[in-house]
């Protein structure tokens, strides 16, 4: 396996629900090849390495107790700074200062747990519009795919695959043409725009139309996508966590501005759409995503992935890819 590279190791990463870590609970999760525990005492999240150091125990198999997670094994129990505090054998002895868990970055942000392997981490991916009033607003996931972080990513901002794979949806297999847009690759990510596709139904109305795309590549394996359809904005980010090489959990927070669908509509049609997407991107190979543009065959309409394979391999990006 590839060595997690910098640039993905200083990124934040959501890993679990909040709500399933809340309350006092640990649960297990695995982050570049590194398994974690997370678990909460009074309303404090923590990202740790999940292996006892006494005897190699999954930490993450114990429980929380007193403020503490104490490991299934031998009982011994580390406190919120990752210090043993008592040993059950040896009560009346401190516990030697190499009785230590590694500790790793976490925070809560979209009612998800996020860690980052770094000490000093990359800014977190933003979603501009969880802030605002005037929108309805949902997070979902994680959704669990056999398939590298990359190749989720460059679906996500893939245009010609929405009349074949969305049909119905988001596309019309008679107007599947893509027109040409713009593309720009910046040091900060990818900028694609004035992409127009034909949908059956883009605001809700019933009515064929024009939807206006604009899509953003924020981080190696975050983007994001603004659509306007009538009056209607629908915006997305997608996050894919990289657990292994060829294994990641996607995750997905949108919003609708001027929406005639119901929030449960809306939620079930990015449901169905992700998961139509779901067995064609598990059935790619390479797994990994091949940056030297000659592995695979490339068209105009191609341009975002052209431009996302050459980002990651500027910033380096060598986990999930080939
Ligand atoms: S392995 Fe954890 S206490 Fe022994
Ligand atoms: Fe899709």
């Amino acid at each position: 396996m590839a060595n997690p590279d910098p640039v993905l190791v200083h990124d934040w990463h959501p890993l679990a629900k909040a709500e399933d870590v809340a309350g006092g609970r640990q649960v297990a999760a695995r982050l570049l090849g590194e398994d974690l525990v997370l678990w909460s005492t009074g309303g404090r999240f923590h990202a740790w390495r999940d292996l006892c150091v006494h005897r190699g125990a999954k930490l993450s198999l114990g429980k929380v107790k007193d403020g503490c997670l104490q490991c299934p094994y031998h009982g011994w129990t580390y406190d919120e700074s990752g210090m043993c505090v008592l040993i059950p054998a040896h009560p009346g002895q401190k516990p030697p200062p190499r009785a230590r868990i590694t500790a790793f970055q976490c925070r809560e942000a979209y009612g998800w747990i996020w860690a980052c392997l770094s000490e000093t981490p990359n800014e977190l991916p933003v979603f501009p519009e969880w802030e605002a009033d005037d929108a309805s607003k949902f997070a979902m996931g994680p959704y669990e795919m056999d398939a590298s972080g990359p190749r989720i990513i460059e679906n996500f901002l893939d245009l010609a695959h929405l009349p074949v794979v969305h049909e119905g949806i988001l596309g019309i297999e008679s107007r599947a043409e893509i027109a040409r847009y713009s593309v720009e690759k910046r040091a900060d990510g990818v900028y694609a725009t004035d992409i127009v596709v034909w949908q059956p139904d883009p605001d809700g109305s019933g009515m064929p139309a024009a939807a206006h795309y604009t899509y953003r590549v924020i981080r190696p394996l975050a983007a994001y996508l603004s659509k306007q359809a009538g009056t209607s904005v629908f915006t997305m980010m997608i996050l894919a966590t990289p657990i292994d090489e060829a294994r990641s959990k996607a995750w997905i927070v949108f919003s609708m501005k001027g929406a005639k669908a119901t929030s449960q509509q809306l939620i079930d049609w990015t449901e169905r759409v992700f998961l139509q997407d779901k067995p064609v991107v598990q059935s790619q190979r390479p797994e990994l995503l091949p940056l030297d543009l000659q592995a695979e065959l490339h068209l105009n309409c191609d341009r975002t992935s052209i431009a996302y394979r050459q980002w990651l391999n500027e910033l380096g990006v060598g986990f999930g890819t080939s």
